[in-house]
């Protein structure tokens, strides 16, 4: 019946054999559901809904976009798995690789993210950054890809920020941003470093190392996992 359904919407087979039918399926009714030519939208208040397949290549069929999140789909790349949630907005070729989670109010506007990478609520990141797998980037963490910002645009080359070959800023595989961190233009994460929460990094942070709030700059702690949770009472 549901096939049958989906048929009288005209979707295409592809999509009825694809096994997100079983977000479809979860609907308590077809409300929201309408047909736009060969591709088609779904819209609905409360429920994550697979992303019109405008572009199939460029937002992967099994990709879940939230109804209430902004996505550019003539621009952006969403692979395989990733999750973005309500409110977040992903504009203007803007790359995330499979299995991310872009979380409410995130802002990505650009740039290059890996596999797995975590991007918290409140991220605020324009053009001008690679990010590598497994990165987390905690709530509020910004990306600044302008040293000496202005209202006015002299000196500011967005389209050599836009251009994917150039980056002013680099996360390395593994690495953490702790919440609220700043990380200032021209500088590298590399793999596996920690930022503290609350952090201006105005300089590399070393493989492995922690950038501290104050600046400075401490190994990470081989036992850093059995520090995680820490309870007041
Ligand atoms: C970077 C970090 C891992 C360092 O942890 P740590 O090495 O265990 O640091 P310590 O707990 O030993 O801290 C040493 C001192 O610095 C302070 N401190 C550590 N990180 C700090 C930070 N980011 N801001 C302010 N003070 C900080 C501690 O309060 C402590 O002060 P005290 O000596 O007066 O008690 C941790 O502080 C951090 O920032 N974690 C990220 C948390 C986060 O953003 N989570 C994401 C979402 S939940």
């Amino acid at each position: 019946m549901l096939d049958g359904l989906l048929q009288a919407l005209c979707l295409p087979a592809s999509w009825r054999q694809e096994h997100h039918l079983a977000h479809l399926a979860r609907r308590p009714n077809g409300r929201g559901l309408h047909c736009r030519s060969a591709a088609f939208h779904l819209a609905s208040a409360d429920i994550i809904a697979t992303h019109p397949a405008k572009e199939a290549r460029m937002i992967h069929h099994r990709a879940l976009v939230h109804a209430k999140a902004h996505v550019d789909a003539n621009t952006v790349q969403i692979g395989a798995g990733t999750k973005v949630w309500q409110f977040a907005s992903v504009t203007r070729g803007t790359v995330l690789g499979d299995d991310c989670s872009v979380s409410p109010h995130a802002m990505l506007d650009g740039s290059i993210y890996g596999d797995r990478v975590i991007i918290s609520g409140g991220v605020m990141a324009g053009a001008g950054f690679k990010v590598g797998n497994d990165v987390f980037l905690g709530p509020n963490v910004v990306l600044c890809n302008d040293a000496w910002p202005a209202v006015d645009k002299d000196g500011y080359d967005d389209e050599r920020l836009r251009s994917k070959e150039w980056f002013t800023v680099t996360i390395g595989n593994g690495a953490t941003i702790g919440a609220g961190a700043v990380i200032l233009p021209g500088n590298r994460i590399y793999p596996d470093a920690v930022v503290a929460a609350g952090a201006i990094v105005n300089r590399n942070v070393p493989s492995g190392m922690v950038f501290c709030r104050g600046g400075s700059i401490k190994p990470k702690p081989e036992d850093w996992r059995e520090n995680r949770m820490r309870w007041v009472s």
